[in-house]
């Protein structure tokens, strides 16, 4: 089989995972698409979860898992309003997927994420920077908020000021804050030139 590689913050996160003793029962925010993420946490032992608010987008996860012959748990659920019970999971992340909702939905989301983790459970969450190439081309409809016309439909993309989402984090502790700027090309696939990466702890 040809190994498949991923994008280096998963990896960053793993690192962080392998020394906490939360069990390893994972949640992906936004988890669908061709190249579901699930996949390298499937290959590290967890028990893998994923929820997205795209029928086609899970589509295409099961059309991966059954390429591939593994089971991912991908259902339909948005993140502002997680179906799983409270302090279910060891770990969560959501990869390029929760800068698809507004400010407000953010703090939603980051609520529902703050519900549905363990006590010493890690999160690893990436936000679109301001500084990312495509924020200078789109008009503001709110502070840091632009409409992308992708393929599933119309959605706001959020973008912040360094720092700026240090704010959602008042009941979770900053373990590591990464601010990738890329000087010449993109992120692979994703299009992007600057993210900023957070990963914390409850
Ligand atoms: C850019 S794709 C990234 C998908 C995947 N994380 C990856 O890296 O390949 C964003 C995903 O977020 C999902 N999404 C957007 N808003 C969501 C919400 N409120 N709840 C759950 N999923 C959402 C979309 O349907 C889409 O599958």
């Amino acid at each position: 089989m040809i190994k498949k590689f991923y994008p280096s913050s998963l990896y960053t996160f793993l690192r962080f995972i392998q020394s906490n003793p939360a069990p390893k029962k994972i949640l992906d925010c936004g988890a669908g698409g061709p190249d579901p993420k699930l996949a390298l946490f499937y290959e590290n032992g967890f028990e893998t979860f994923g929820i997205d608010i795209s029928d086609d987008q899970i589509k295409e996860a099961e059309n991966f898992c059954m390429n591939k012959n593994i089971k991912l748990n991908i259902i339909k659920g948005d993140m502002r309003n997680i179906p799983f019970e409270s302090r279910f999971f060891g770990y969560i992340y959501s990869y390029l997927s929760m800068v698809h909702l507004s400010k407000n939905g953010t703090a939603q989301a980051i609520n529902e994420i703050n519900r549905v983790l363990m006590d010493g459970g890690l999160c690893y969450l990436n936000f679109l920077s301001k500084d990312d190439k495509n924020f200078d081309e789109k008009e503001e409809t709110k502070p840091g908020e632009v409409i992308h016309k992708h393929r599933y439909e119309e959605s706001v993309h959020t973008y912040y000021d360094d720092d700026e989402p240090d704010d959602y984090f008042h009941n979770f502790k900053i373990i590591y804050k990464e601010k990738r700027v890329i000087l010449e090309g993109k992120y692979f696939n994703t299009g992007r030139t600057c993210v900023l990466d957070y990963i914390v702890k409850k």
